[in-house]
């Protein structure tokens, strides 16, 4: 049956629908993270759908595009009042469409999988939310690391390229100003990994984690750790099971899990072994 919302149009989304983008969280019991959607709403492109009689968003979601070959849709969230009526469908139609010569990816909840097998996605892996406080445990790493600086920024870029498969300079370099905190682990090679802490809410997420090895990724997490009194959060690829087993005996626990998904290729490019958790699920 064809419903009433089927008719309003499908615009882009700006800074200014910044606060409508974190009343529609709210309105679906999520956090509104008002810093992270001020992230995608500036280095992705916002789609959304007012709903009728002005009053706020009846539906909205981010891409964000590495390049030239991948894009990450994220929060993709429709209004309860609208639910079911197909603004979901038709938000991601209208993506793919826009992005027909581009590979998509993205992070899956339980309740947005079935539309996304429905349009072709594929499940490829699974993130494991972790959330706590975090508390030394075992021997301390050994593994140096220190606050990234201006000068790093290059080197992180292109490692970031190299493990992530796809050019993600634009965000990337936001992440002096979006992040509490950027650390860097280094050899007497150069750098070996690097992490970020961002403020979200009442905690600080970890991520992008990109290291060389398990070893490097603690490393880099308890140094973050060090450097903030908040509860930390991070979405850890599952394959990396030694650093979630470390991750619990340090405190955060598992509090849910997101299918990573991808449209018109069979895997994500890149190297899985040395990326251990994204920036945010919204943006790979
Ligand atoms: C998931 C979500 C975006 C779906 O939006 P929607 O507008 O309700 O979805 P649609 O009406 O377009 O439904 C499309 C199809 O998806 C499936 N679907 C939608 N919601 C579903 C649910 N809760 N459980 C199972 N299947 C569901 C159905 O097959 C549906 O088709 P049907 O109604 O003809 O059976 C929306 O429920 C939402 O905002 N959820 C909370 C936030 C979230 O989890 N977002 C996904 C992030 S990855």
């Amino acid at each position: 049956m064809p419903s009433p919302l089927d008719a309003l149009p499908i615009r882009r989304l700006t800074t200014h629908d910044l606060v409508s983008c974190a009343d529609l969280s709210e309105n679906r019991g999520w956090p509104r993270e008002e810093h992270k959607w001020g992230l995608l709403l500036t280095a992705g492109t916002g789609y959304g759908i007012d709903a009728p009689g002005g009053n706020g968003l009846a539906g909205a979601c981010v891409v964000t595009s590495y390049g030239p070959g991948l894009a990450a849709i994220g929060m993709l969230l429709v209004a309860k009042e609208y639910v079911r009526q197909g603004v979901g469908r038709r938000m991601m139609q209208h993506t793919i469409a826009e992005f027909q010569d581009t590979a998509l990816t993205l992070y899956a909840t339980e309740s947005g999988q079935p539309l996304y097998e429905q349009l072709g996605f594929k499940t490829t892996g699974k993130a494991t939310r972790v959330l706590g406080r975090f508390q030394p445990h075992g021997l301390a790493p050994t593994v140096a690391t220190r606050p990234a600086t201006a000068s790093d920024l290059p080197v992180i870029v292109r490692l970031d390229s190299e493990v992530f498969g796809e050019d993600r300079t634009h965000m990337i370099t936001r992440l002096p100003a979006f992040a509490d905190q950027l650390r860097v682990a280094e050899d007497a090679h150069g750098i070996t990994g690097y992490a970020a802490a961002w403020p979200n809410m009442d905690t600080h997420v970890v991520g992008p984690l990109i290291a060389r090895d398990t070893a490097t990724a603690k490393a880099l997490i308890a140094s973050l750790a060090a450097g903030t009194e908040r509860p930390l959060r991070s979405d850890i690829d599952v394959r990396h099971d030694e650093l979630l087993d470390w991750l619990k005996n340090s405190g955060l626990e598992p509090v849910g899990s997101t299918a990573v998904m991808v449209h018109k290729i069979r895997d994500l490019p890149g190297d899985w072994t040395r990326r251990f958790a994204p920036l945010t699920v919204a943006a790979g």
